[in-house]
């Protein structure tokens, strides 16, 4: 067998990896759902989010990927005891749900629910992995879709086609723009040749390479941005906008779309830092890696929102516009700055950099199961999926404004599934946004938690950390954590054993609460 290709460097890691992290997530979703929730009361639950569920699980995801080296499915795989209760227990729970389901008449899910239970009983904790490669395909299908935008909106602003007066004026040419099958398929077309090609190249010469170019280009755009923003009269409204608490405004929901937006925006749920993890060597701090990873994302996100909402503000357009704000409410704030199709044109490619380093780790994921476990050829396994992504975000993009232009989906949809979204690209989005990814990390952190056991992560992650599970809390906050004093054995509050109580506890519940409000037995 070939060796496993690995990062040239721990900064090669981090950066794809915070590649991965940062994408439409940061730059168009946070700043838009921060607007809705309150402001700065909300960025302060999305840190608390991030510090004690994200990032445990985060690194939960890198020491299984570094253990095993292998794609998600190998992953869970390599270290499943060979019988688990558990997995059997939820197997068989699973198929109680699919008759209940066909019982009362919902024979679509009823019958789905029975497959994936006679599933998990049979091969146990690998379908968690299974699961993660499958909402690679979900998720590129409908985010190569919206990244395909931000080519088509390049081109514009470069033609100077965006120039409107008013945001409605923007609204209705983006209805057009987007439901035109040229740019919206063409485009979308074009984001995924781009993926492939960087996949098709390899883990240092492709992922990493890319991600080292992309990454800091990404970070110059956005500081350009941000500045121009500032510079403009009337900016300091936006500022106190985005960043004055209003607690008024965050309830039990908001908690929850922070945790959701947690998981999304930090690539969790679905094994792509599994994936990234299994590139990495035996030398690297992980835990390090881990925190490095989670801030670079953190902090892109509050930026995303200062580069955004003074300009807003400067014009006297109105925040709190929803998932228009980037595609809608933009292009009329840009038309009134001078050279404004200039600085259109340098947020687009902004948002398409963020969406490409994200893109390449959602195919990645899928190429890396193909290539390990079925033996294909990587050039193969990124070309054949590249382009099955493709097909499947075809529908995404006609159906994006409602269902219209494919009722053949829709109507077999209806019956079999009682699908209620507004669009197949909705019903994409919430299948992997509210089911997969909490589901999955769910299963990640019981998975490190319980049945690998902490134990045996914690030595995984003391190669090349070797003072993680060591250090007293206390210690490290004073100062003092290498006095040896300080350190002695009897003293249980560590980092590790923090950890631990995160993801065998925290976590779990915590998702799981947000899991019984989407399901909607939890009503808040
Ligand atoms: N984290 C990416 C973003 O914020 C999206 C993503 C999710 C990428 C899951 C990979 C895996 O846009």
């Amino acid at each position: 067998m070939k060796a496993r290709e690995h990062w040239s460097s721990g900064l090669g890691f981090v950066l794809a990896a915070a590649g991965s992290a940062i994408g439409l997530g940061n730059i168009w979703k946070f700043p838009y759902i921060t607007g809705e929730n309150g402001g700065g009361a909300f960025v302060l639950i999305y840190l608390i989010c991030i510090l004690v569920i994200g990032m445990p699980v985060m690194l939960c995801e890198i020491t299984l990927g570094r253990h095993t080296q292998r794609n998600p499915v190998g992953a869970f795989r390599a270290v499943s005891p060979g019988s688990s209760v558990f997995a059997h227990l939820i197997g068989i729970l699973v198929v109680l749900g699919g008759l209940i389901m066909l019982v009362f008449g919902s024979w679509g899910w009823g019958a789905l629910l029975l497959v994936i239970g006679a599933l998990i009983f049979r091969f146990g904790w690998t379908m968690a992995g299974a699961m993660g490669v499958m909402s690679g395909f979900v998720i590129l299908s409908f985010y190569s879709v919206v990244a395909g935008w931000t080519i088509g909106y390049i081109w514009k602003a470069l033609a100077g086609s965006l120039s409107f007066n008013t945001v409605s004026e923007a609204g209705a040419y983006f209805k057009v723009y987007s439901t035109n099958p040229w740019w919206g398929i063409g485009c979308h077309g074009l984001f995924m040749i781009m993926c492939i090609m960087i996949i098709y190249k390899g883990v240092r010469r492709g992922i990493e390479r890319w991600s080292k170019i992309l990454m800091p280009v990404l970070l110059l755009l956005l500081v350009v941005l941000i500045v121009r923003g500032l510079t403009l009269e009337g900016a300091v409204e936006g500022v106190r906008f985005y960043l004055t608490p209003d607690f008024s405004k965050i309830g039990a929901r908001s908690v929850l779309i922070a945790l959701g937006h947690a998981f999304f925006s930090l690539s969790l749920g679905m094994g792509a830092m599994i994936t990234y993890g299994s590139y990495v060597s035996r030398e690297e701090n992980i835990f390090r890696s881990t925190l490095f990873i989670c801030i670079l994302d953190t902090a892109i996100a509050i930026m995303a929102g200062l580069a955004i909402f003074p300009a807003v503000f400067a014009f006297g357009f109105e925040p709190g516009t929803g998932p228009g704000l980037a595609f809608q409410v933009l292009p009329a704030v840009f038309h009134q700055i001078p050279a404004g199709s200039l600085w259109a044109a340098l947020f687009f490619l902004l948002l398409l950099v963020a969406a490409l380093t994200s893109g390449i780790s959602l195919l990645e994921v899928v190429t890396a199961y193909f290539v390990d476990e079925r033996r294909w050829s990587r050039h193969r396994a990124a070309m054949f999926f590249g382009f099955v992504i493709f097909l499947i975000g075809i529908p995404c993009s006609l159906s994006i404004h409602g269902w219209e232009r494919v009722e053949w989906l829709h109507v077999p949809l209806v019956k079999v599934f009682q699908v209620s979204q507004a669009s197949f690209f909705d019903f994409m989005d919430d299948l992997a946004s509210n089911w997969m990814l909490p589901l999955g990390g769910l299963l990640i952190s019981l998975f490190v938690g319980w049945i690998w056991g902490t134990k045996k992560a914690i030595e995984e992650i003391r190669h090349g950390s070797r003072n993680f599970a060591d250090v007293h809390l206390v210690a490290l906050l004073a100062g003092l954590r290498d006095d040896p004093s300080h350190n002695s054995p009897i003293h249980v509050l560590t980092l590790a054993s923090l950890w631990g109580i995160f993801i065998r506890f925290i976590s779990p519940v915590a998702v799981t609460i947000a899991f019984l409000f989407t399901v909607g037995w939890l009503k808040l």
